[in-house]
């Protein structure tokens, strides 16, 4: 196991929504090197069945291994839901940190009034139960209202994020929680936040506060790394290098775009 505090973090997703994540991580701490993996050729992951989602998710956390990552970011509530234990067995002692319990985290800070919390998600992640289980662990007086949102993934990875057909299906997915009284609304997926400008704009005139995970697994990041001394002190600024296994140019396109900064390296990587 590599201990050495310039060693990259590892950051992973099935496409671009994990680069909601990376933003996070590169404000939190700009000095560190990032090893991101965007799984283009397979997503979504979300449609998918656990033992696939599971199989494609060792795969990739073999690979950030080998690339001998200081820390692995599960940056996709699908695999979170799916493979958590099994990543963090097969990376041990390497640690491991994941959004949905980063989402469970930052939920429970915030205000509450009705204690209703609503959640949206892949199929996979909201079938799994995984929000419920985690919020339930440190609230269960919690009621949660979850609901798939399938759609939602392809409009991003299309970049389709602010026009008229991104709001319609939004429309279509939210009505039935308008009338929830929600403290909270979490985007129980990493591509969401790409809408969530659109989202709180819905909830304009509600006590509905919506919440993404990439902050606060981004302190949790900070916090890890500083107490178990791995914090990079000698960058000047952190390299972001991107490893897909399709489709690199369109990947580079919304990358660049969304985090606005040239990617420092782009490969293609196939996965078995
Ligand atoms: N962004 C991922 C998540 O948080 C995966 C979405 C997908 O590939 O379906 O669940």
């Amino acid at each position: 196991m590599t201990s050495d505090n310039r060693a990259p973090i590892g950051i992973f997703d099935s496409g671009i929504g994990g680069l909601t994540v990376v933003k996070a991580v590169m404000k939190q701490l700009p000095h560190e090197d990032i090893i991101y993996f965007g799984d283009t050729a397979r997503v979504p992951y979300g449609i998918k069945s656990v033992e696939t989602i599971r199989d494609y998710a060792i795969q990739i956390t073999n690979f950030l291994l080998e690339k001998k990552v200081k820390a692995i970011l599960i940056a996709c509530n699908s695999v979170s839901a799916a493979a958590n234990e099994q990543i963090r067995e097969c990376s041990s002692p390497v640690p491991v940190l994941d959004v949905v319990e980063a989402g469970t985290v930052a939920s429970l800070k915030e205000k509450n009034i009705n204690n209703r919390i609503g959640i949206i998600g892949t199929l996979a992640t909201v079938g799994s139960g995984t929000y419920e289980k985690s919020i339930h662990k440190y609230a269960p007086e919690k009621n949660i209202y979850s609901k798939a949102c399938p759609l939602l993934v392809p409009l991003a990875e299309e970049g389709w994020v602010d026009n008229e057909v991104a709001d319609l299906v939004l429309q279509k997915y939210l009505a039935d929680f308008k009338s929830k009284d929600m403290d909270v609304l979490i985007l129980g997926c990493t591509h969401y936040p790409l809408f969530k400008s659109n989202i709180e704009d819905f909830f304009t005139g509600t006590d509905t506060k919506v919440i993404d995970s990439a902050i606060s697994i981004a302190e949790m990041t900070s916090k890890l790394l500083k107490d178990k001394k791995l914090l990079n002190s000698q960058n000047e600024s952190g390299k972001f290098e991107c490893f897909v296994s399709d489709k690199p140019q369109r990947f580079q396109l919304l990358a660049e775009r969304f985090l606005g900064k040239k990617l420092h390296r782009l490969d293609i990587v196939s996965l078995k």
